[in-house]
């Protein structure tokens, strides 16, 4: 009979849950989910090496392990540190975890432009919704922002490194779904920018994932820019026989409209997996595949009800049975009260399209 694997209890904010050994913290408390999940701006589930960059997911170790209990003497990052036995973790009930994160989104805020207005990752951004979660109002910084220029790399991305957070997450995309890296983090600091080597172009199979794992609006597909805002699309999950890829995609529609193509992703924002391989998608795919004829459309896809993107949407929805005709014994509803004939607002008489500025009572007056 196989051996029992043995599994670590860990208790994070008050919740305890067996975890196998080798989870890291912030796994395990993705299995226990909501607020005691710490956020996380560069680790990548999918993405091998990812995490320990950008300090978001700090957390405290209250004790160690039932062997040695004692606190661990900083805050540490949760991504990076793996569960022990008997380990006791604070998150959103550490004040000191609080205050610590606000000082990390400030300081991600440093040199991040407040453009979300304009810009496309409005709605979907991490570090927006970072800032609205744990942000402060102001900033103890009084230098400029560092800025770039727009810079093409490739057909399809536009990289706004004014934007970028030198999480890495696009680099290990291309180091690990690409057949070849031709951009980098350059420079050293204060200096540092992702760029591609001079006059080299993104320009393959998979590269449009880099769009999908950019938590900010660094990296943006050139089809969709400005073409609208996220929360007026309607997702809708699709899939076509693909010979490249999954073909498993989220098609963002505005009417029959297919306006952005990208992959489905998970509660955490990361690609989802299929029979425990991530979702990754190909550029055809993504790029070309604009019509929803070329689709096979599944349904509404299940859109988190506290982002803005689910506003109005209601997968599941089912209308209820309209009842008045039958109770005014099969009459139109709108036989009941013709409203023309109570408000001179409505008076059929009056093309407002053609009334110069907004509408007074002198422009229903010939009625009376
Ligand atoms: S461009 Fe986006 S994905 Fe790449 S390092 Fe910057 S923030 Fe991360
Ligand atoms: S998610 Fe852990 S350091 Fe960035």
């Amino acid at each position: 009979m196989a051996e029992e694997k043995k599994l670590f209890k860990v208790t994070i904010d008050n919740i305890t849950i067996e975890v196998e050994p080798g989870t890291s913290v912030l796994n395990a408390a993705r299995k226990i989910g909501g607020d005691v999940t710490p956020p996380a701006m560069c680790y990548y589930s999918k993405l091998k090496g990812s995490g320990g960059k950008c300090r978001t997911c700090l957390i405290e170790v209250a004790a160690g392990s039932a062997v040695d209990p004692r606190p661990m003497p900083k805050l540490v990052a949760s991504c990076r540190t793996n569960v022990m036995d008997g380990m006791v973790v604070k998150n959103i009930t550490s004040e000191k975890v609080m205050d610590a994160r606000a000082g990390v989104v400030e300081f991600l805020l440093i040199n991040h432009p407040l453009d979300c207005p304009i810009c496309d990752q409005a709605g979907e951004c991490h570090l927006q919704d970072l800032g609205y979660e744990h942000g402060k109002e102001g900033t103890r910084y009084e230098f400029k922002r560092r800025t770039f220029e727009l810079e093409d790399i490739g057909p399809y991305i536009q990289l706004h490194m004014t934007r970028c957070i030198l999480c890495y997450r696009c680099t290990y995309v291309a180091d690990q779904l690409t057949d070849h890296r031709v951009h980098g983090i350059l420079d050293r600091g204060d200096h540092s920018e992702i760029s591609t080597y001079i006059s080299k172009a993104i320009d393959n199979d998979f590269s449009g994932n880099m769009i999908d794992v950019c938590p900010v609006g660094a990296l943006t597909d050139k089809t969709f820019r400005f073409k609208n805002r996220v929360w007026f699309t309607k997702p809708v999950d699709a899939h076509r026989d693909c010979s490249t890829c999954c073909g498993k995609v989220t098609l963002w529609q505005r009417g029959d409209d297919v306006l952005r193509v990208t992959a489905r992703k998970d509660e955490w924002g990361e690609v989802q997996s299929y029979d425990n391989k991530p979702g990754w998608i190909c550029n055809t795919c993504r790029f070309d595949k604009k019509k929803t004829s070329d689709w096979v459309i599944d349904g509404l896809s299940n859109i988190n009800r506290h982002s803005v993107i689910a506003q109005n949407k209601y997968p599941g929805l089912e209308m209820p049975k309209e009842t008045i005709t039958e109770v005014m014994g099969g009459k139109n509803p709108k036989l009941l009260m013709d409203i023309h004939d109570i408000s001179g607002v409505n008076d059929p008489g009056v093309d407002l399209s053609l009334v110069n500025g907004a509408a007074t009572s002198k422009t229903f007056e010939h009625n009376k």
